[in-house]
């Protein structure tokens, strides 16, 4: 496996979230590979295009071999922010851009090369060929090992895949948010060997107050006790269940709530017990 099964993802880590100093960052990192997570999910615009750099002076400053971790970054959003005077939020998938700015990547991380680059949203205006070039001369310069896509129909992501390699797919997916399991998309990504990632794994359970939500809330506390597990687990062990083999990226900056993430790659859930949290969900039984 070229990435941890449980992907730590850094968009809180900053300015968008915890605002971690770099000693934090360091502990958060050493926490993270001390209990098997080396792989680190960026991109480009976390922390309005801050985060990756106080990562990669953490990184640097913390003495973590490079060749242990797995860094993923991510590439195409133009943001409105301080860093960027665009005029309007909007998607650039120019040769010129993506080089640019996955050496900006590379830059900000303290590091030779990403072990990943997704482009980060599809755009109407995306060109595989052009896609294709840049992708080609970054691999080609050693600068990126592999190449993906995130947010794309598998309509999008065969468009990019007939010129370039796509090798993931980091789509939301959760308890919450499944439909990447009935409209194709989970299915063409087994079909065609790419890697699904989930963002957002634990859906809007924690964030918002609805029947939902409640509802699958008041199971998983009836299924606590039988799996000796979490709520956070559980969740996470409904995933790790698909047999698309889905790697979560995991939100929390919380040490014990991800060392809990990893305890949840023990849990088996049973069949049954997998349709009544997705029925639960869906506030309807399967047909
Ligand atoms: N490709 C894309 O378009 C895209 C989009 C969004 C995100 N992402 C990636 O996905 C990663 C994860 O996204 P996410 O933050 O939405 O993921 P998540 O794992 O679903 O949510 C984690 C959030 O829930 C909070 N939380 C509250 N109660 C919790 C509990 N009991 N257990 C665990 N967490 C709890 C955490 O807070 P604490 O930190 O305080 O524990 C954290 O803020 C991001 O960091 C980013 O790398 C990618």
């Amino acid at each position: 496996m070229k990435y941890s099964r449980i992907i730590a993802g850094t968009m809180t880590w900053g300015s968008w979230g915890k605002q971690f100093s770099k000693e934090a960052m360091i502990r958060l990192m050493n926490h993270c590979l001390a209990h098997g997570i080396t792989t680190f999910d960026h991109a480009d615009i976390y922390g309005g295009y801050t985060t990756e750099e106080e990562f990669g002076n953490a990184f640097a400053a913390s003495g973590i071999d490079r060749s242990k971790i797995e860094l993923i970054s991510k590439c195409g959003i133009q943001y409105i922010c301080d860093k960027r005077p665009n005029k309007v939020k909007h998607y650039d998938y120019s040769k010129e851009y993506i080089i640019w700015s996955a050496e900006e990547s590379l830059r900000n991380l303290k590091t030779d090369y990403l072990d990943l680059l997704l482009l980060h949203r599809p755009s109407p205006l995306m060109q595989a060929d052009e896609i294709d070039e840049a992708i080609s001369k970054l691999k080609e310069q050693g600068k990126i090992k592999d190449f993906g896509v995130s947010n794309f129909t598998p309509s999008q992501t065969d468009l990019i895949n007939a010129k370039t390699q796509v090798t993931v797919n980091q789509i939301e997916f959760s308890i919450t948010a499944f439909d990447a399991m009935s409209n194709g998309s989970l299915d063409h990504m087994t079909l065609n060997d790419i890697t699904p990632m989930a963002w957002s794994p634990l859906g809007k359970i924690f964030r918002e107050e609805n029947t939902q939500n409640k509802r699958v809330i008041n199971l998983l506390i009836e299924l606590m006790p039988k799996y000796n597990a979490t709520a956070d687990q559980l969740i996470l062990a409904w995933i790790l269940k698909h047999p698309a083999g889905i790697h979560p990226v995991i939100g929390t900056t919380t040490e014990d709530r991800i060392v809990n993430s990893i305890k949840a790659l023990e849990i088996d859930m049973e069949l049954e017990d997998w349709f009544l949290l997705l029925t639960t969900s869906q506030g309807h039984k399967v047909a």
